[in-house]
């Protein structure tokens, strides 16, 4: 069988309007949240219909809970009255990274769970420690045997004072699941910040937690025994804005996004300004309009909530590589964050990597080539590399894409490219 792969004509300017997806990163938390609810059904909207959702929900019914998706798809309805698994067969777990949050889920509802390691993209070691060491000092006793992580609930949990050692997204998030139906208050500080947080706190507060504090780098968790129904809806996937703003920057015209929450995006805005943008927000959206080539910035270094997120580097730097100067990324959450640098480099991009630093010295043009994309984000990084490049570009690896983006041709097409998925 072969490959199917994006084929992108470039060089044409931006035009026309799209509505944002549900956030990915707060759906799976949300969705694994869904086996705590013993009472009623969870209904879920806005979810994004991405890959790592069905996974997601292939894993919750494996655990007994019944999964059921309206016409549309974005609506998601879980009842986990009965939950009979505890474990998770390595093949699943592998799927991706977010899969870790059902050790936390597991443990609260049934007391027991055996999990192989979480897979994901591959853009540097993603140790599980601190989710570990936390779990551990809660009351679980936790052991490895040939690849299999061994979670026991001793008796009850025991709440706790945490500190994270640094401010770990699906650590915060495992701690979350682990103590919503515990007794007594579970403190975490130098908790992560990010905005898929709160809306994990909020639905589980939907759901009848008492969860204070998430955004902030203190959450004080006090659990309510049982957890019934909620409908909640998920946030706009602030990542899947920001690639369409970073090619909005790259390729110049005026796009509307409908649907964005501009407040998650103050520092990347902040940059697109002075790359050249003009951004307004109006109609429960926002403009991006660019005109002539994009100014480069010093310095993009990637840093936990509110900083600049590690997951639009990719994108930013496929716009820096046309933009009028030398932009130097220091990517300091993963280490190995720059394997779309070689593929922007078959586009004819100028990039020298170091360490954790990559320097990109724009150039007036880039040319269409074959890249692959090996990762979500670094996919991403190559649709725009397409974008901006005269003639063909093909990317391949598009499964890797299809992990957090809906539909990024259709999204690309309506923003007036020439994108198409070829079989
Ligand atoms: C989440 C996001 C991912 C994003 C990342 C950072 C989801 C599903 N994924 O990933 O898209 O790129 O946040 O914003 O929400 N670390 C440890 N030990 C641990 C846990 C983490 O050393 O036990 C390190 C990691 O290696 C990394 C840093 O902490 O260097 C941040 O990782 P973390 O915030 O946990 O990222 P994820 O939750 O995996």
């Amino acid at each position: 069988m072969t490959e199917g792969y994006l084929s992108i004509n470039g060089r044409r300017k931006l035009s026309g309007e799209t509505r944002v997806q549900g956030c990915k990163n707060a759906a799976l938390p949300c969705l694994a949240a869904c086996l705590l609810c013993e009472k009623g059904e969870a209904c879920i909207e806005n979810c994004p219909r991405l890959t790592d959702v069905e996974n997601t929900a292939q894993i919750l019914e494996t655990l007994g809970a019944v999964c059921c998706f309206d016409e549309s798809g974005h609506a998601v309805t879980v009842k986990a009255e009965n939950v009979f698994g505890t474990a998770i067969d390595n093949e699943m777990m592998n799927r991706m990274r977010s899969s870790v949050l059902f050790m936390g889920a597991l443990l609260s509802r049934t007391g027991e769970a055996d999990l192989g390691y979480p897979g994901g993209c591959e853009i540097g070691s993603r140790p599980i420690d601190m989710h570990i060491r936390a779990f551990r000092s809660l009351g679980v006793d936790i052991e490895e045997e040939g690849g299999i992580i061994r979670c026991r609930l001793r008796s009850k949990i025991k709440p706790c004072q945490i500190s994270l050692l640094c401010p770990s997204v699906g650590a915060t998030e495992n701690i979350m699941l682990l103590t919503a139906r515990s007794e007594g208050e579970t403190v975490i500080r130098n908790a992560a910040r990010e905005p898929e947080i709160v809306d994990l706190q909020n639905f589980l507060n939907a759901m009848g937690a008492d969860i204070r504090g998430a955004g902030s780098d203190i959450i004080v968790i006090n659990g309510a025994p049982s957890l019934r129904g909620a409908e909640f809806r998920i946030m706009p996937d602030r990542i899947a804005a920001l690639t369409y703003m970073a090619a909005a920057a790259a390729c110049g015209g005026k796009i509307f996004l409908r649907g964005v929450n501009s407040e998650h995006l103050a520092i990347c805005m902040s940059v697109l300004r002075d790359m050249g943008a003009s951004l307004r927000r109006a109609d429960g959206g926002l403009t991006v309009s660019m005109s002539g080539r994009p100014r480069a910035v010093n310095m993009i270094k990637t840093l936990y909530y509110p900083g600049f997120p590690t997951d639009a580097q990719p994108a930013f730097m496929a716009a820096a590589t046309v933009a009028d100067g030398t932009t130097v990324f220091v990517e300091s959450i993963f280490e190995n964050r720059f394997r779309h640098a070689p593929e922007l480099k078959k586009l004819g991009a100028d990039i020298d990597v170091n360490m954790c630093q990559a320097t990109v010295r724009g150039k007036e043009s880039l040319s269409g080539a074959e890249v692959r994309a090996s990762d979500l984000r670094g996919g991403a990084a190559m649709v725009i590399g397409g974008l901006i490049a005269d003639g063909t570009t093909r990317v391949y690896g598009v499964p890797h894409i299809e992990r957090g983006y809906e539909n990024i041709s259709r999204d690309f097409s309506d923003l007036g490219a020439d994108i198409r998925m070829i079989y």
